[in-house]
């Protein structure tokens, strides 16, 4: 076995502050989805958007990486084989972590996307009072998030890890927001072996080999260890 394949979503980070999308006090508990994760909801209030996204930029520069983001660091060292970390998370703490082989199919927090030039820059500041894009000069900055109607980033190459899987690990996600609820079928179908790491029993429970229970701080670091003692 020397190909995996692995999806994290809002659990992951879940220990290190910050709040997950589905609980009873998560984010989407406090906002109305459409009012701040879709482009109808930037064009109606831009400014509401953008407040909202520069508080989630403030958190993830706050926050560290867990003994889980810590593990996926290790594991993105030791491992000779290949290794895909597909993200739905906006943070940066796999990166922090130490993982270099990521994918923010969703976007970054600390990125800022300037529609009238293309141009993606770093951002750590706010984006509300409209500051110029260093490229262009123009006012015209948004978040660099995939919102609710929009196509997640590089699904071609997504799709081309889950066919060379041979291990397809889904960790701390809730398997409510398709394209990535799929990923586990889409692996199995190539003949991936399928394992999920979870707090609880997610909406894809069903379609993987194996299910462990418990936070990700404890299941990923013994999950890594496992992989690299073969
Ligand atoms: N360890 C492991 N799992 C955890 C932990 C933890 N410490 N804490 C919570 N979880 C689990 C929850 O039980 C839940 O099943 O993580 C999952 C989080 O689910 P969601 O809140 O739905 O987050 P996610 O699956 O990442 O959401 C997917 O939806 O709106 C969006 O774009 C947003 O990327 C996000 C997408």
């Amino acid at each position: 076995m020397d190909n995996i394949v692995i999806l994290t979503g809002a659990g992951i980070s879940a220990e290190s502050g910050l709040k997950t999308f589905r609980a009873e006090d998560g984010l989407w508990e406090d906002h109305p989805v459409e009012e701040v994760a879709t482009p109808e909801g930037f064009a109606r209030d831009p400014d509401l958007v953008q407040r909202f996204y520069d508080e989630r930029r403030a958190q993830v520069l706050a926050a560290s990486p867990n003994p889980a983001h810590e593990a996926l660091g290790r594991l993105d060292r030791e491992w000779n084989g290949e290794l895909l970390i597909v993200t739905q998370n906006i943070d940066n703490l796999h990166e922090s972590g130490g993982a270099q082989r990521v994918l923010h199919m969703h976007g970054e927090a600390l990125s800022a996307w300037c529609r009238a030039c293309d141009a993606r820059h770093r951002w750590e500041a706010s984006l509300r009072d409209g500051p110029p894009c260093p490229a262009c000069g123009n006012a015209a900055m948004r978040p660099d998030i995939v919102w609710f109607g929009e196509m997640p980033y590089q699904m071609d190459r997504i799709f081309g890890a889950l066919a060379g899987a041979e291990l397809f690990v889904s960790i701390g996600t809730s398997g409510a927001v398709y394209p990535a609820a799929g990923f586990v079928q889409q692996a199995r179908e190539h003949g991936a072996r399928t394992l999920e790491l979870n707090f609880e029993r997610s909406a894809g429970s069903g379609f993987f080999d194996e299910t462990r229970l418990g936070a990700a701080s404890a299941l990923v670091p013994e999950w890594v260890d496992e992989v690299l003692a073969g």
